[in-house]
């Protein structure tokens, strides 16, 4: 007799099998997203196979090989897999003693400056050091600030600025209500803050980074935790390039340099 569980259980483990031939050579692919954009998934092999299987999966990429060969010739399949790969946690205020100490220098000068987020992220650190220039008394002319990231997803929520209580929880009430209009449980940020912050989707290793210009000051935090030692140098060395002046600085978080190249 025609036993129809029997047949879906032998399906079942023919998917399996092809399933685990079509999805190899994982390696290439995390090399590859090394080379592009520095994060190195060498540590999380176990996650980073299980989100690129589900990102194949969801476009209907038959495998590993095809996924890696259609990436450069699909800009936009690129970037939507560099989006979902990336982690583009952040919040108001976090390392909040780095932003009063660039407040603090640049109340102490007359000049203009330009400031670079190198990542931005969804917005909160540019934001951040805006809210934080203009409660000190700095004026808004007085300074230009761009925020840069390569997730294209989180350029966009930074340029629409609206966040939720996890990502404001360090602002006390006075500065929520005077920057952000409250909607439910989303707030939205000013008008006068987002004017103030250039974003741009750019990924800190292509040319088009350099293009950018010269900044006075660099924000990078817990960007370079996700590179190796010889990636965070790497790019170490592309931020001592952008600044106009070698004596001002560059703001790392607090675990993204290695110990022996602590700056
Ligand atoms: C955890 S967030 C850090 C955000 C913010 N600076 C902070 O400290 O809260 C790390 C960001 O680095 C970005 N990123 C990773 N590699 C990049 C690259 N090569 N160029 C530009 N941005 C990159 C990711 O997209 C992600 O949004």
């Amino acid at each position: 007799m025609f036993d129809f569980f029997k047949v879906q259980k032998v399906a079942k483990e023919i998917e399996k099998v092809q399933i685990a031939k079509d999805y190899e050579n994982i390696p290439d692919i995390s090399k590859y997203i090394k080379e592009v954009t520095g994060i190195d998934f060498e540590d999380q092999a176990v996650v980073f196979k299980s989100k690129v299987t589900s990102f194949c999966r969801t476009h209907k990429i038959e495998s590993f090989k095809s996924c890696l060969s259609t990436l450069d010739t699909l800009p936009e399949l690129k970037q939507e897999l560099i989006n979902y790969l990336t982690t583009n946690e952040s919040f108001f205020y976090r390392e909040v003693h780095q932003i009063n100490s660039l407040v603090k220098t640049i109340k102490e000068t007359s000049k203009s400056v330009k400031v670079l987020c190198a990542p931005s992220a969804k917005g909160e650190e540019p934001y951040s050091i805006t809210i934080a220039l203009l409660e000190a008394g700095v004026s808004a002319s007085r300074f230009q600030i761009t925020g840069i990231d390569i997730s294209s997803d989180a350029i966009a929520t930074a340029q629409k600025a609206i966040y939720n209580e996890k990502a404001i929880r360090n602002l006390n009430d006075s500065i929520r209500q005077k920057y952000f209009s409250r909607d439910g449980n989303e707030y939205k940020l000013n008008q006068e803050i987002k004017n103030k912050v250039t974003f741009i989707c750019v990924n800190i290793f292509d040319d088009d980074f350099k293009r950018l210009g010269k900044f006075d000051y660099i924000f990078s935090r817990n960007m370079l935790i996700y590179f190796d030692t010889p990636t965070r140098i790497k790019a170490q060395n592309i931020f001592k390039e952008q600044l106009v002046n070698s004596s001002t600085s560059i703001y790392y978080g607090h675990a993204d340099l290695t110990h022996e190249y602590k700056v």
